[in-house]
């Protein structure tokens, strides 16, 4: 495959340090069985309340964003985001763990001279220090990942830019239904596995397939702030969404 990086870099992103393959703690789940385009159906599938969230989500980064910030995507998976943030941007980075979802970021944010992608994960940036305006880490990125989730936050502010903003979203309690319906849909048409009714509750879904996920509530982001000693503000938006937002000052 000679278009997604390891190896080199994609599109001549002069921002690359490039780590060894072996170095790159690969998110089980989601590079094995849910990348690509049954990724990409879990969102064409999502109902109407659920694509408003989606909207409003996205709708909400944009406010952060300037046309002349460098924004970098952590877990962009087939590029759905990276399309929507790179008209406001001057560019966008997404990295993401999955080789197979990268490969159609390739071909979604085609002809897009201002999008770059690399197989990285989270946890581990191969990027500089103070390279980067914007870092956002949405869809409950901090949960999907499976990593610590305070040494990702730790390393998304090494990338920032001092001045810039990092970005993080989870669910908010108040779309637990509407969450759950749409992971149901998901598990009816086979891109998950069937749910755990006896396990899932209470922010968290468990499927019998292994699939697992939880969510950062306002006081879960609240802990992980203060024990980091940053400067946020953390705001539910459309009775959806959780935003933790970290300025980052060194
Ligand atoms: C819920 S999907 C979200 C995709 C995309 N952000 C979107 O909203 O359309 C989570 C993505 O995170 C990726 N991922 C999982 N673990 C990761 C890690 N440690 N570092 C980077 N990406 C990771 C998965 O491969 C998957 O593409």
């Amino acid at each position: 495959m000679d278009k997604c990086a390891n190896e080199g870099d994609l599109r001549n992103n002069s921002y690359v340090l490039m780590i060894p393959n072996e170095r790159l703690k690969m998110s089980e789940y989601y590079s094995k069985n849910l990348s690509s385009n049954l990724l990409k159906q879990c969102y064409e599938i999502a109902p109407k309340r659920v694509q408003q969230y989606l909207i409003s989500e996205t709708n909400y980064v944009v406010e952060f964003i300037d046309d002349s910030d460098s924004v970098l995507e952590l877990g962009c998976g087939y590029g759905r985001v990276l399309k929507i943030l790179s008209p406001h941007s001057s560019e966008v980075i997404g990295i993401d763990t999955s080789r197979e979802s990268l490969e159609l970021a390739f071909e979604y944010t085609k002809n897009n001279p201002r999008c770059h992608l690399l197989q990285a994960s989270a946890e581990m940036l191969p990027f500089l220090e103070n390279s980067i305006d914007k870092v956002v880490c949405i869809q409950n990125g901090i949960s999907a990942f499976k990593v610590d989730p305070k040494e990702l936050i730790q390393e998304s502010i090494r990338v920032t830019k001092t001045g810039g903003v990092c970005i993080f979203s989870s669910y908010s309690p108040k779309f637990w239904k509407h969450r759950l319906d749409w992971f149901q849909m998901q598990a009816d048409a086979d891109l998950i596995g069937e749910i755990d009714f006896e396990k899932t509750k209470d922010g968290i879904i468990v499927c019998k397939d292994g699939f697992k996920a939880t969510t950062y509530t306002s006081d879960d982001f609240d802990y992980l702030v203060r024990q980091l000693d940053v400067d946020a503000q953390i705001i539910e938006i459309d009775e959806s969404s959780v935003f933790c937002i970290i300025n980052v000052e060194k």
